[in-house]
């Protein structure tokens, strides 16, 4: 072997040597875990279901056709530019869902987008805004899906196009991506602001859909809310900054009233993912959802696509 061929070999020997050390599941737990987590509180399921309904986790976790809308068996399909998803089972089915976890193993998931075997979850489970919930917050959120009735099935797997069928690459993406942490309120706002900043960045996970993202998947920070590509079908998810091509016109009871009953000011009613959106929202009290209002109110404005009707 001549010499630039040994130096190839070296240095692919390397890089493989360090993309094996970087997406080790263990390592990733040391870079992202909170294993130190000790409960401050008595977990509180009456919190948790209302975290439950602003988390939007029946959109994606109830089966397809179950009459009860807290049928946890997953299985709906969820399309994506990398393939089709089928989101678990996290009834409280002890076998087929997350009924044998531990607190800690579920806070991890959706804080830190690590299983409890340490593999890293895609994304497409929203836990990069769900990780700017409080610990707390996320151990009542479990207590209150334990109350919930176990079910037992077990979805088909994700179809996915390679090279996003290897899942231990999903590590890199959270090396790359995964950021913040939980939203502590900020002294100089409201409280109201603040409760609709926690709820509209961290659980409610509303830039997950109305942001554009880059070619890897991840949102791109400074278009955050100024509308995203619309994964069902054509046209555009709209512009929720107060830019006018976004929500300049309406006022913050516009905004908290189509979260409750899903109008628009000009009665148009929202369809599509945005429906199921306000079936959860419509679950949560008037004053969470002017919190939220208030919040997006006042983002700085960013220009987006327009769209057409
Ligand atoms: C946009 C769709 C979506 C929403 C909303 C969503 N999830 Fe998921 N969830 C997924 C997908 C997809 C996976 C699988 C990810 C993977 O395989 O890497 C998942 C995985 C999980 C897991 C891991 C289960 C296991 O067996 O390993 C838990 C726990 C979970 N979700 C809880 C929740 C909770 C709690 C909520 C609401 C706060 C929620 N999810 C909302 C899509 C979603
Ligand atoms: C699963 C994707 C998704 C999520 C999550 C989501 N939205 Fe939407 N949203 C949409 C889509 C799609 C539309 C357009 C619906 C239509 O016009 O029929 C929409 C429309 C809206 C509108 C109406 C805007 C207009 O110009 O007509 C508002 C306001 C809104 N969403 C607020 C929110 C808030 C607040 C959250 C978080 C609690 C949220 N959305 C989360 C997909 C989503």
């Amino acid at each position: 072997m001549n010499l630039p061929a040994r130096l190839l070999l070296v240095v692919g020997i390397f890089v493989l040597a360090a993309g094996y050390w970087l997406t080790d599941f263990d390592a990733h737990f040391a870079f992202f875990g909170d294993g130190r987590w000790k409960p401050t509180r008595v977990a509180d399921a009456v919190n948790g279901k209302v975290l439950f309904a602003a988390g939007g986790c029946i959109s994606c976790h109830t089966t397809p056709g179950s009459e009860d809308r807290v049928h946890l068996g997953g299985g709906k399909p969820l399309k994506t530019p990398f393939g089709t998803f089928y989101p678990p089972n996290i009834s409280s089915d002890p076998q087929d869902g997350i009924g044998r976890w531990t607190e800690t193993q579920f806070i991890r998931a959706v804080r830190d987008g690590t299983g409890p075997d340490g593999k890293p979850y895609y994304p497409a489970f929203p836990y990069t805004s769900y990780r700017h919930m409080s610990p707390d917050d996320a151990a009542d959120l479990f207590s209150y899906i334990l109350t919930l009735p176990p079910v037992s099935e077990k979805p088909r797997a994700h179809e996915l196009a390679f090279p996003f069928s290897i899942r231990r690459g999903v590590v890199l993406w959270q090396l790359a991506f995964l950021e913040g942490t939980v939203i502590e309120p900020a002294g100089n706002q409201s409280e109201s602001w603040n409760r609709g900043r926690y709820l509209v960045e961290g659980i409610g996970h509303c830039a997950e859909c109305h942001s554009p993202r880059n070619i890897a998947g991840a949102i791109i920070d400074e278009k955050r809310f100024s509308g995203g590509p619309n994964l069902e079908g054509k046209g555009i998810v709209p512009n929720l900054t107060p830019d006018k091509t976004g929500l300049a016109t309406w006022s913050e009871a516009d905004i908290a009233n189509l979260l409750k009953d899903g109008f628009t000011p000009d009665f148009d009613s929202v369809g599509g993912s945005m429906a199921e959106v306000v079936r959860n929202t419509a679950e949560l009290n008037d004053t969470d959802r002017m919190a939220m209002a208030i919040y997006l109110k006042s983002l700085p404005p960013i220009s987006g696509q327009i769209r057409s009707k």
